[in-house]
Formats: structure tokens, sequence, C-alpha cells
């Protein structure tokens, strides 16, 4: 998150001595990405944050794929996936490339048995269904229907839902999320023209601390596999922080959208980027006004990217037989566009209630396994009338 905050209690000068009430020193971390160069914070421990006990079994988490090489329009039913109590099981990888893991979850307990980072990648959560509390060594975000959760890499979290009844979209990033640069002035401030400005993400905050010494497993992804480690002291411990490498939320409620006279393209949806793939937020708006205009989006060769539409709310104006939990694939290399009808019943309409989440990756996806289960196997012909 490309501006300053912080939690707790931290020394006025970074890398000095920082003493605790009853004798001894805190233990500093800087917590950086992309080596040195990227946003980093500062923390301060109670404990060292080194003291592995023990090193237990490690599981494999490839996605197993069964089309890597796919030229058809797709449609998954996202809700088909069986819910799971655990949090981390509960994850299906659907769509996947070298950049990214596209999938759903619908787990049904509180993580409190481990404590849980992906050191591969950044990560994105995107509520459906269900509320809670994402607990991170930064602090606490409460979260609910509507709220993308953005989780850089290396942050150890728990996550607590209110109920058993959850449904997740989630992104894996190899590469960082950020907000779109073109909203962003040199300094990283988001401009007038961005769809979302600062005061509507949701921080940190409440920082636990913990000090307790004992056995702590924390589950690690890294190179694709699930590493369990057994460390010494509680991994909240951190009595303070500052700098620019923190969780955060944000809701799709928040977003404003851009409308114009004509139909306007996809990237004025664009809420988050990174190197290798693009989100955008679809909400209520009002639709364009020019007297002759079309509402219905246009064709379209998205020549260099597969997008995939994840269906959230609301009548979604330009697809025929579109349901809640839906996901869209339109594979790079063949155009697509409104459905048959779809163009002529959008003429005339005000406005449009949808929500959706769409993903454009610049390489293109494979199907897994789990995704072939829940494909309709006919989409790729809906548009013959
Ligand atoms: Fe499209």
């Amino acid at each position: 998150m490309p501006f300053y905050h912080t939690l707790g209690q931290i020394p006025p000068k970074r890398h000095t001595q920082f003493e605790k009430p009853d004798g001894g020193l805190y233990y500093e971390q800087l917590f950086g990405t992309i080596g040195f160069d990227g946003m980093s914070s500062l923390l301060y421990h109670i404990h060292r944050p080194t003291m592995v006990k023990e090193v237990l079994e490690s599981v494999a988490m490839e996605p197993k794929l069964a089309v890597e090489k796919n030229m058809l329009s797709r449609k998954l039913i996202g809700f088909d996936i069986t819910p799971v109590d655990d949090f981390i099981e509960s994850r299906v990888p659907l769509l996947v490339n070298k950049d990214v893991i596209f999938g759903l979850a619908a787990p049904r307990r509180s993580m409190t048995e481990y404590f849980y980072k992906n050191a591969d990648s950044d990560e994105m959560l995107f509520i459906h269904r269900g509320s809670g509390n994402l607990r991170t060594l930064l602090g606490t975000i409460p979260f609910e229907y509507g709220d993308y959760l953005v989780i850089p890499r290396g942050m150890i979290y728990q996550i607590e839902f209110n109920s058993d009844d959850n449904r997740l979209l989630y992104l894996e990033s190899h590469t960082p999320i950020y907000t779109p640069k073109r909203y962003r002035n040199h300094f990283g401030q988001l401009l007038e023209h961005s769809p979302f400005c600062e005061r509507d993400f949701v921080l940190p905050r409440d920082l636990e601390t913990h000090d307790e010494k004992g056995e702590f497993l924390m589950k690690i992804k890294k190179q694709g596999s699930l590493h369990s480690l057994v460390y010494a002291s509680h991994p909240f411990d951190v009595v303070g922080w500052d700098g620019y490498n923190f969780p955060y939320g944000f809701s799709i409620f928040n977003f404003e959208p851009i409308t114009g006279r004509v139909h306007q393209p996809p990237p004025v949806h664009q809420t988050f980027q990174t190197d290798s793939f693009v989100v955008c937020s679809f909400c209520p708006r009002l639709y364009d006004y020019h007297p002759k205009a079309i509402p219905a989006p246009y064709n379209h060769s998205n020549i260099d990217s597969d997008e995939v539409l994840y269906y959230v709310d609301g009548d979604f104006m330009s697809r025929n037989d579109i349901a809640k939990g839906h996901i869209t694939l339109h594979p790079g290399g063949i155009p697509h566009g409104p459905h048959p009808g779809a163009m002529e019943r959008s003429i005339g309409k005000k406005e449009t209630q949808e929500y959706a989440v769409m993903v454009d990756t610049f390489r293109p996806l494979m199907l897994t396994e789990q995704a072939m289960r829940i494909d309709d196997g006919k989409y790729y012909k809906s548009w013959l009338e």
C-alpha cells in the first residue's frame, strides 16, 4: 500500500535500541518485498522471529492441470465447489498460469490450529459470502460481503469467520498486487480521477500482541508446497510497527464507476494491477447517455489476454443464462461479445445493478481438473443463433 501506517509502539529512530519495560531489547525485523526495493515495514517483536523448533512434513499443492492449451470459451459453475472445513484445504484452484492461481473456496471453519503465510504470492481474497476478521501479525481487518482483502506475500495470518457459510474468490499472484499506476501521482497518492481514494481502504487495526512461548504451528506456502514449521513463540508478538507493507481491505461497494456518453472500455473498471494481470470491478452504474448509445459492450478481441469474469450479483446485461458464482473464461485469440439479444435488450436501459469481478491475464490460462468438474461444457456455442 503506497502510504504510511503505524500501530503500537515504535522507537523514535529506526535501527536503534528499543528497550522492553522489564529489561532487554525488542527484536526489530524489516519486512519488505522486491529485495530492499519494494515497500517495507519495520516490526518490533517481543521474541526473535527466527525461533524454529521443528520442521514437519511438506505437502505438494501444485494444481493438477487438465487443459493446458485452451481455445474454448468456458462457463464454470462456481457455487458447485464443495464446502470444506479447513481454509487452506477448501481452496480449489481453477485457472492457472505461471503468474497467478485463480480459485474459489467455501471454507466452513475459522483458522485456529495454525498460522499461515504465502511466501510465493500476494493473495487477494474477494468475499462473496460471509464475514469475519482477517487477523495478521500487523493487526486485524474486519471483512464482509463485497470486500477485497489484499495480503502481501509473507504476511502471517489467521482468518476468522462469523458463520460456516462462506464463499470466497481468491487469487495468488506471484508479482505484487498494486492499485493502478495511472491513478497514482509521483508520490503514490491516488489522484482525483481515481475511482477510489485512500479513505476507502480498511487498514489493519487492534494490533494483537501475545507474549507466549510454546509450540506454534505455521504453514508456509513456498514453491508450490505447503511446509509445516513449529515456532517457539506466538507469531503475533509485535508491539509496534510502521511502514508501507501491510494488508488492507477495500469494498467493491466503494468503487465509484466511471461512465460516459458512449460505452466505456473495461480499463475504467480497473481496481488492481500486477505485472501479469489486472483486476476490475463491475459495479452498479448509469448507462451511456448518447441518444444513440448501445450500453451492451461491442464484440472485442482480447487477442493478448485471457478474460475471466466472476459474477457476484445483479443481472449481467451482456450475458444470457448467468447466475451468481458463475465464472466465464474468454480466451485470448478469439473475439467474444454480447449474447444474442443482449445488444437489442440494452438499448434504452438507464442503469445496471450488476456486480462482477474481472481478471484479465496477459498469459493464457490453463484449466485444472477441478475446473473441468464444474465446466458446463457448452458455453462456447452460446453465441449461435
Ligand atoms: Fe470482454
